[in-house]
């Protein structure tokens, strides 16, 4: 089956992308099931109902998140009635929301997703390491396919996390940085592995924000207001194979679209199959 994990929805660009592009990206790479990262979909801080359901609805299947997803305070609710919607498994015990769900393609065929957040250079919660170990033998039994979303800031601890994981789930994909890495590997045991899949937003930006402000955090030490910026905007995500039956990963392939490209790949879904007039 294929797997698509789209890199973190960053603000209304990246909502577009996503709401104009997904399901030509979906028919392009007869992809099965899609899991994107949408903690800086609403305005680059945190997810909402309104957005959460609007990503839903144009063929995400499942959402993941980290450092951002209690930017909106309507997240705790929303959290806790959408199953869809994780955060990281890593928070300390009595917060709200899950950190893995079992999801379903169409046919009907499992795909376990987990979500857990780095330590290095970010916020002290519970050790990923054990954690992901813990909810991969939670949901095991009901699915051999199992993708995990690593939202972490260092290189190495993402990596470490790939080689902790190795034959044990199908793919270790890295968010965060908003930045793709060209390091796509599978490792000797049959686990895809990417240290970053990058962002969906603008890419004329800092990391997503406008320029001018976070460039003057940098030069004057002094706090700025960030908003997402609108130039550039691109889809980012990893394609991931899986033998269903083994767990295991067949391939993984980055992959990134220009708005321009992707409305050429809409443009020709919608053309193929249409019969030539006389
Ligand atoms: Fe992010
Ligand atoms: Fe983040």
């Amino acid at each position: 089956m294929n797997l698509l994990l789209v890199g973190d929805i960053v603000g209304r660009p990246g909502r577009e992308l996503v709401r104009r592009g997904l399901r030509a990206v979906i028919d392009a790479h007869e992809v099965d099931l899609v899991i994107a990262n949408a903690e800086n979909a609403a305005a680059g801080f945190g997810v909402t109902k309104d957005i959460g359901d609007s990503l839903l609805e144009a063929g995400i299947d499942v959402m993941t998140s980290g450092n951002h997803i209690w930017d909106k305070k309507e997240a705790l609710d929303y959290i806790k009635a959408e199953p869809r919607l994780l955060r990281p498994a890593n928070f300390p015990a009595g917060v709200p929301g899950r950190g893995s769900y079992v999801a379903q393609t169409g046919d009907g065929r499992a795909v376990g997703v987990i979500n857990a957040m780095g330590r290095v250079f970010m916020q002290p919660l519970d050790d990923p390491f054990a954690v992901v170990l813990r909810e991969i033998e939670s949901i095991r039994h009901r699915s051999r396919v199992i993708i995990v979303d690593f939202h972490a800031e260092a290189t190495s601890e993402k990596i470490a996390m790939g080689w902790h994981l190795d034959g044990r789930a199908t793919a270790i994909i890295g968010t965060h940085t908003h930045v793709q890495t060209a390091d796509e590997r599978i490792l000797p045991k049959g686990t895809a592995y990417l240290t970053d899949v990058g962002m969906t937003g603008p890419h004329d930006s800092i990391i997503g924000m406008e320029v001018e402000p976070s460039l003057a955090r940098f030069l004057t030490g002094m706090p700025a207001k960030f908003e997402p910026a609108t130039g550039n905007a691109r889809l980012n995500a990893v394609l991931v194979e899986a033998d269903e039956r083994t767990g295991r990963a067949t391939r993984v392939a980055r992959i990134g679209y220009s708005e321009r490209e992707l409305e050429e790949l809409v443009n020709r879904a919608s053309t193929k199959g249409t019969p030539l007039r006389a």
